[in-house]
């Protein structure tokens, strides 16, 4: 049973989408035919975490709360919290801390999408993480623009730093990191970077320093996109679109995750289906109904 807690991340004023965010919301923007918020959503029920906070502008929190509810017809717990101004990712640890408590917790950014087979044992083997942190590494070809996390020949860190011109190696980091209970003492500590916010960096550097921090490195045949930009956005919506049509089996799609997981049953499923008079509403109906080529063998 896991009890750690999970936190989107969908604040910011994605300026690198202008003029598409100008009055929306990036994290609601359409990947292909979902809001991009139900792909880190997907992320965090798959790693078997079930209560959630999703954390956005002041004048973006009723947009959310009309997609996503409270959460109970995913079997889901979902809160929601404002970041009035985008102080920094490591920011979402002192907005959430009444939400984490002594837990611990799971942060993903709002932007990000993670597709790849034996990702959900991955995730759920984080999410029982006794101490320490996990964060990954995701070889790319240019990482001047992440966090760039060095490893020794055993696989274990030797530096972070954050989109450092001269990139050490070619691990990026991305926006997706477990933590125990010591986060949001550590997220206390911090003081803003150059740029003027609290660094996720910085949290990782500290967790490194204690020797505490372990990296997962997803290498060849997995997926990391980040959907920050144009040609992120519309690589992401032709990926989905290309692995959806080609294999029938349907990316983050949230209510089968949740019927998957088990935090819904098909009578549940069913009646969700029925909101939907599109493909994906089909989709949910041929998930349900366990029809022959959506079967969970392959999965
Ligand atoms: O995508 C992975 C990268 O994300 C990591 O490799 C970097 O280490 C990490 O710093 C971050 O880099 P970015 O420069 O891409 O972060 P950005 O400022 O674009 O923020 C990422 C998302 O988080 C973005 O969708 C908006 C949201 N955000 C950001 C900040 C700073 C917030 O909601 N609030 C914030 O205060």
């Amino acid at each position: 049973m896991i009890t750690m807690k999970g936190i989107i991340l969908s604040g910011g004023f994605g300026t690198r989408l202008y003029p598409i965010t100008i009055a929306v919301s990036k994290q609601l923007l359409p990947v292909y035919d979902k809001p991009m918020i139900y792909y880190p959503l997907s992320t965090l029920m798959l790693s078997g975490i079930r209560q959630i906070l999703i954390i956005t502008n002041p004048e973006y929190v009723n947009l959310y709360q009309r997609l996503l509810r409270d959460g109970t017809h995913l079997g889901l717990n979902i809160s929601y919290a404002v970041q009035e101004k985008p102080r920094g990712i490591a920011d979402a640890f002192l907005i959430g801390e009444e939400f984490i408590r002594n837990d611990k917790t799971a942060l993903i950014l709002g932007d990000n999408i993670f597709y790849g087979k034996g990702f959900s044992e991955i995730l759920q083997n984080s999410a029982r993480l006794t101490e320490g942190a996990i964060i990954f590494g995701y070889p790319v070809r240019d990482a001047r623009n992440y966090g760039v996390i060095e490893l020794d020949d055993t696989g274990a860190p030797i530096s972070i730093e954050e989109k450092p011109g001269y990139p050490r190696s070619r691990l990026a980091i991305p926006g997706l990191y477990y933590y125990d209970e010591k986060v949001v003492e550590i997220a206390k500590r911090l003081q803003p970077s150059q740029r003027g916010e609290l660094e996720i960096t910085d949290v990782n550097k500290l967790y490194l320093e204690r020797s505490e921090l372990k990296v997962v490195v997803l290498g060849r045949g997995f997926t990391w996109l980040d959907m920050g930009t144009y040609e992120g956005l519309l690589d992401a919506s032709n990926f989905v679109k290309t692995i959806q049509d080609r294999q029938g089996f349907y990316i983050a799609c949230v209510e089968e995750v949740a019927f998957r997981m088990g935090y819904i049953d098909k009578n549940q499923l069913l009646s969700l289906s029925k909101q939907f008079n599109t493909p994906y509403g089909e989709y949910l109906r041929a998930v349900a109904e366990g029809d022959h080529y959506i079967t969970s063998d392959y999965i």
